[in-house]
């Protein structure tokens, strides 16, 4: 927004305290020193409104998280009464709470085989952090404390804090001015089909990239690495879906080496694509950690589950007596939080959400696939409701724009005066709607998107920056 745009001067003020003293996660200063943020006000379902009164349609979900959609008032209700109860209590040292035991309960009826015990979290971040303190402390309670070592992909997005942003290898981040963890971190490509090295096909693609895996090990030595980490469909790096039968071949792979899979499902669980967990419903999979966020209160509260295996407790639990997991954060397991998540999974159970997710899921492909058609787009894909669109200057060569033409922001822009939020990330737009979303819903997305990318389209053949 610009300092001119505001219909009323309490809109602006709240917009001038935001741009002068709240530094956002991942907006570039630049232009948040000359337009500030989009400042939202009030959501309900899919849509939400501007500090202006201006209505956009939400594809991006908030964050790839409103699953059951917004303003759900008996989602309200919960929490408030739960606040009112009990707003919150310590699961440290022996001390619990109601909702956080029926939810460890009911996360592992719903999470695959022996996947039966849970440590909370704050977030996908601290999830990931914390399975991977996990798969250590698992290792060296099997007496391989030099199983330090973890694998995972080039692209991937495991979150912002110092060890999951080290397991994420997204170029832009990289870029930045931090340090990682690099002496026992490790990348394999990703799953990138549409840009495989010299157009290989599917299944060509998919030996290229276990074979990649087994080179790895080799050279790092299986008896050094710990735990690999794995989004079933890359999210943020660009909506992956892996090859056929890929993520099941990793995961022969590890068992056979005794490295632990963690399957990091903090955008897929809780509905994404169409069930509970991705892993094996979608993939065939059973990973010895699954890490969820997100959909499991669809936003409404910070929350996220370690889900792991009998297996990996029954070694970290045995032994000597004085043993403790010294891992855990102030709110783990936090009353409110827990009580949200219930009443999710309540909400998601009651209104048949998951067999809706799968319908929509499948219309928003088929629908989707219609724009890659437009001059702009080299790729349209994704699976159930995580989609994206790959804009690209030569559809032949799938020759990129240069990154400073920011091609997913000026349609992303254009989308926004239309009445519609796409995510752009790079030369992406990526798409993740609330489940609850309509087949009207998911025709209004697809056609503005289709006008916002013509719109830029001629802009950009105007400026004589394309033919
Ligand atoms: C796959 C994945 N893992 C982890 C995270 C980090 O989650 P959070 O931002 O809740 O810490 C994200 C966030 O988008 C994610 O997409």
């Amino acid at each position: 927004m610009f300092e001119n745009s505001f219909s009323n001067d309490a809109a602006k003020d709240v917009w001038e305290k935001d741009r002068r003293h709240f530094l956002h996660p991942f907006t570039e200063f630049s232009s948040f020193r000359d337009q500030g943020a989009l400042i939202i006000q009030q959501g309900s379902g899919c849509t939400i409104t501007d500090a202006n009164g201006q209505e956009y349609l939400d594809a991006i979900g908030g964050l790839w998280c409103t699953n059951i959609g917004l303003g759900n008032e008996e989602m309200v209700q919960a929490i408030a009464d739960q606040a009112r109860r009990l707003a919150y209590s310590s699961t440290f040292t022996d001390m619990s709470n109601q909702p956080a035991a029926i939810l460890s309960k009911k996360l592992a009826e719903l999470a695959p085989a022996d996947l039966n015990r849970v440590h909370f979290a704050t977030g996908g971040s601290t999830a990931v952090d914390s399975a991977y303190r996990m798969v250590q402390f698992y290792q060296s309670c099997q007496g391989r404390p030099q199983k330090i070592h973890m694998i995972a992909r080039k692209q991937s997005y495991h979150g912002s804090t110092y060890a999951s942003m080290s397991l994420g290898f997204k170029k832009f981040d990289r870029e930045s001015h931090f340090a990682f963890i690099t002496d026992t971190i490790h990348h394999l490509s990703a799953p990138d089909l549409y840009r495989a090295p010299d157009n290989m096909e599917e299944d060509q693609f998919c030996d290229f990239l276990v074979a990649e895996f087994e080179d790895k090990i080799e050279e790092i030595g299986a008896n050094r690495i710990g735990g690999f980490f794995a989004e079933p469909v890359m999210g943020a790096g660009g909506v992956l879906v892996p090859p056929r039968n890929y993520l099941a071949r990793m995961h022969e792979i590890c068992r056979k080496h005794d490295i632990l899979y963690v399957s990091d499902e903090v955008v897929t669980a809780f509905g994404r694509l169409g069930h509970w967990f991705a892993s094996e419903e979608v993939f065939g999979i059973v990973p010895d950690i699954i890490c969820s966020a997100k959909g499991l209160s669809s936003g409404y509260l910070p929350i996220s589950a370690v889900i792991y295996s009998d297996r990996v407790h029954e070694v970290i639990s045995r032994g000597d007596t004085g043993r403790a997991y010294p891992s855990g954060f102030t709110y783990s397991g936090h009353p409110v939080c827990c009580a949200a998540a219930l009443k999710n999974i309540e909400i998601m159970e009651k209104t048949d959400l998951l067999r809706h997710a799968r319908n929509v899921g499948k219309y928003f492909g088929d629908r989707l696939a219609e724009l890659g058609n437009l001059p702009l787009v080299g790729d349209v894909r994704g699976m159930g409701l995580m989609r994206c669109v790959e804009n690209v200057r030569d559809k032949q060569t799938k020759e990129m724009f240069p990154a400073e033409l920011n091609i997913g922001k000026r349609i992303s822009n254009a989308a926004e005066e239309l009445g519609l939020l796409v995510r752009p990330v790079g030369h992406l737009n990526i798409m993740s709607p609330p489940l609850t979303i309509s087949e009207a819903e998911i025709d209004l997305v697809v056609d503005r998107l289709g006008v916002a990318i013509r719109k830029v389209h001629e802009q950009l053949a105007a400026d004589g920056l394309i033919n």
